[in-house]
């Protein structure tokens, strides 16, 4: 197995929540470094472009208008297989349906407002790291 990067945020409930170290600690515990962090609020367009993909599903508006409510803390992680690996931490979407143990089985509240965000695959990691984090900023 390789080290990899995957790109990750908490989203603006687990800061409201007052919830981000906890859930970062639950990161660390599994081998996960944090190795760029970013906080901001993120605006209508920037929510837009980073979840493109969904723009037909029916739930997009309600997922930008949840992913722009308040700040989020964006960041690149990097361990042993970190993109499954931080897919198995974070748990299934709905948190209703999450295995004990995870972050969204813990702080997620439903299926929209889930806790945290992951890259699901490496094109995805790449263009998601890519879209907050310039490469000068990288090691
Ligand atoms: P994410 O991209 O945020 O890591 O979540 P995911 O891969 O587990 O789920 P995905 O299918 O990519 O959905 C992206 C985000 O959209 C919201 N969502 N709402 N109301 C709904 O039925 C619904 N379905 C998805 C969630 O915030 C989900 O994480
Ligand atoms: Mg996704």
């Amino acid at each position: 197995m390789a080290i990899e990067r995957t790109f990750s945020i908490l989203k603006p409930d687990t800061v409201e929540k007052h919830k981000i170290g906890e859930v970062i600690a639950m990161l660390e515990s599994t081998g996960l470094v944090p190795v760029a962090m970013r906080m901001m609020h993120l605006t209508k367009k920037q929510a837009e472009g980073f979840y493109y993909v969904h723009k037909e599903r029916k739930f997009f508006g309600e997922l930008v208008e949840f992913m722009t409510r308040g700040p989020i803390l964006a960041m690149v992680l990097e361990g042993e297989n970190a993109i499954a690996k931080y897919r198995e931490v974070m748990g299934a979407t709905d948190p209703s349906k999450a295995a004990e143990g995870t972050v969204r089985k813990k702080y997620g509240a439903n299926v929209g407002e889930n806790a945290i965000h992951g890259s699901d695959a490496p094109e995805t990691a790449r263009f998601e790291i890519g879209y907050f984090f310039p490469g000068y900023e990288l090691g």
